[in-house]
């Protein structure tokens, strides 16, 4: 068991399915300690996210401060989000127990700059949504990437397609304006993208495991997935779902470690051509192996070392 104290982490979020499986992950990591989550729109509005949020914190039985974020992307307005993978309440219309927790005062952007002055240099940021909060973080705070560790995003697309566009990937995409700014700061970036949380799934035999568990927080995900398995089947071909947000929580965590992770330019497409919203990755002689583009401050996650759905599976059951 290691003596370390846990890393402060801010959680940013768009509390959805996979999101929750995230925060559920991150409550049983014994590494990290949530300080703060903010909620942004994307795949439910930003406050529907706050309270999805909220409720499942309620059920775990850990309070944390949670700050409603952005609304809208930077550019545009918010498309009412994707009722057809996460169901119309993002919980797979599968209610958790309600509570009567409330959010903080101030938005997300305001409560992420907060965490960063409070822990200079130690913060670790999580985003598992579009990136609008630290957007409008890294505006009103431009000194944030000195304050902080690091940031992990779960998004984009490699070396394979999006998942809204032929090339965009939905957390990116949703706000290409916000991605480009946050990928071109200056701190150290570990992009997750759908190259690597489509290839390692969670399966039925998983989720049937998760909900005949008897413990509430699982019993309830497991409940919650059924809507998402439905979706998934429809690209995979069977019942299964994309790991996405936990598999970024699990890598900034520091518990799963990848396997192929190049340094690397990456820039965002945020024309209005077709391309808007793919994350081109200069990957060009560096996609079988480590060599790091000198400078280069994005390190892109192509493939992993190890399954991830045991790891999961093993502390999601021990909460
Ligand atoms: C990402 O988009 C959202 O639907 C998921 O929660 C995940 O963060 C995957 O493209
Ligand atoms: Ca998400």
């Amino acid at each position: 068991m290691s003596l370390e104290p846990p890393l402060p982490l801010y959680v940013d979020c768009d509390t959805g399915i996979d999101d929750a499986l995230a925060l559920a992950y991150l409550l049983a990591s014994p590494e990290v300690e949530i300080v703060g989550i903010g909620t942004v729109s994307g795949n439910v509005s930003a406050a529907r996210a706050a309270r999805n949020t909220l409720d499942l914190l309620a059920l775990a039985g850990t309070p944390r401060p949670v700050a409603v974020g952005a609304a809208h992307p930077l550019a545009g307005r918010f498309d009412g989000g994707a009722p057809h993978v996460h169901g119309d309440d993002g919980l797979g219309n599968h209610p958790l127990p309600g509570s009567d927790a409330e959010p903080v005062a101030g938005d997300a952007a305001d409560l992420l700059i907060r965490c960063a002055r409070a822990w200079p240099g130690r913060l670790r940021i999580l985003a598992v949504g579009p990136l609008t909060n630290l957007a409008e973080a890294l505006r009103r705070e431009p000194e944030l990437p000195a304050l902080v560790s690091d940031v992990t995003i779960m998004g984009g697309a490699a070396l394979v397609p999006g998942n809204i566009s032929p090339v965009a990937e939905a957390n990116i995409g949703n706000d290409p304006e916000a991605a480009a700014l946050v990928l071109a700061a200056d701190w150290p970036v570990t992009l997750v993208p759908l190259d690597v949380t489509l290839s390692n799934p969670l399966e039925e035999s998983d989720r049937m495991r998760l909900l005949t568990s008897g413990r509430p927080v699982a019993t309830a995900l497991g409940g919650m997935l059924d809507h998402y398995f439905d979706f998934n089947a429809t690209f995979y071909g069977d019942r299964r779902s994309a790991l996405h947000d936990p598999l970024a929580a699990a890598i900034a965590v520091g518990a799963v470690v990848p396997a192929v992770a190049p340094r690397v330019e990456v820039i965002v497409d945020d024309t209005s051509g077709p391309g808007r919203g793919q994350t081109i990755c200069d990957l060009r002689g560096r996609f079988l192996g480590h060599p790091d583009q000198p400078g280069a401050h994005v390190r892109v996650v192509l493939s992993l070392t190890e399954d991830f759905a045991p790891h999961l599976l093993d502390r999601l059951l021990a909460l």
